[in-house]
């Protein structure tokens, strides 16, 4: 239902090797909306979403999806259970056809009308990937792959969706068909956290969002807010 939280991330700590990277972190995400996480390289936004979608565990705090405790469950539960994760750099199956990816994507079911009614969906919201259906993945344009990743990542029909880094390596012109994609997402009834380096265009997008340094939360608030803010501007937008 909108407006209840559908994922609290409470005071996690986590890192590589015993290196920490993430310093107690804490977000929110209210079912129906898109927050963005921004921030430059390094700040440990790929890190913070690869540890909600169950890749790596925190060495302390508390992660809560819907009403579960999600903190120590496997990945491949997670996308079961609801939350979906499309990785920076769009790692696709490079020799499998589109509809193949597609369909690894929908790997939580074995109902086949179910996979065929999930595939019509993408298709409506992503027709070029119906045209190209038959397509080697890796022989498609960069925008084209990103499209087919995000579509991927909707085939196990997730309540909420993580989106790293949609921007990398597109013209900017297919920055902003992509971010319009992420509303006609959210319009879908898919909730949205989406992780940029491009702060002014994710947060035009977004209802609120997080600004992350080195591994802590530094600003929060509604995407107006934060657009408006002089310490945002100064620091990500060069103004
Ligand atoms: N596999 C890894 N092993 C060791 N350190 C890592 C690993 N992945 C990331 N790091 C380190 O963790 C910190 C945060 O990296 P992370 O990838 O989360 O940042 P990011 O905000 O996603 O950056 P970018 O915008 O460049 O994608 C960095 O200092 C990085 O070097
Ligand atoms: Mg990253």
């Amino acid at each position: 239902m909108k407006g209840e939280t559908i994922l609290t991330v409470d005071d996690i700590h986590c890192g590589y090797d015993g290196v920490p990277v993430i310093h107690g972190l804490s977000l929110t995400v209210m079912e129906g909306e898109i927050v963005a996480m921004v921030g430059g390289n390094g700040a440990g936004k790929s890190t913070t979403m690869r540890t909600i979608a169950g890749l790596m565990h925190p060495t302390a705090g508390r992660i809560t999806f819907k009403n579960d405790d999600i903190t120590r469950i496997p990945a491949h539960r997670i996308v079961s259970m609801g939350l979906s994760y499309v990785p920076e750099a769009r790692r696709l199956f490079s020799k499998l056809s589109v509809r193949q990816n597609l369909e690894m994507g929908a790997y939580t079911t074995r109902d086949r009308a179910e996979i065929n009614a999930r595939l019509d969906r993408v298709f409506d919201l992503f027709p070029i990937l119906k045209d190209r259906a038959n397509q080697i993945a890796e022989t498609m344009s960069g925008g084209e792959q990103q499209m087919c990743a995000i579509a991927r990542g909707l085939m196990s029909a997730p309540r909420l969706i993580m989106l790293d880094e949609l921007s990398l390596g597109l013209q900017p012109s297919l920055v902003d068909k992509v971010l319009e994609t992420v509303v006609e997402i959210r319009n879908s009834g898919v909730t949205v956290l989406l992780v940029e380096q491009l702060v002014q265009e994710s947060l035009e997008i977004a209802d609120r969002g997080y600004v992350i340094q080195t591994g802590a939360i530094v600003h929060a608030g509604s995407s107006s807010e934060l657009l408006a803010s002089p310490e945002v501007r100064k620091a990500y937008m060069g103004m």
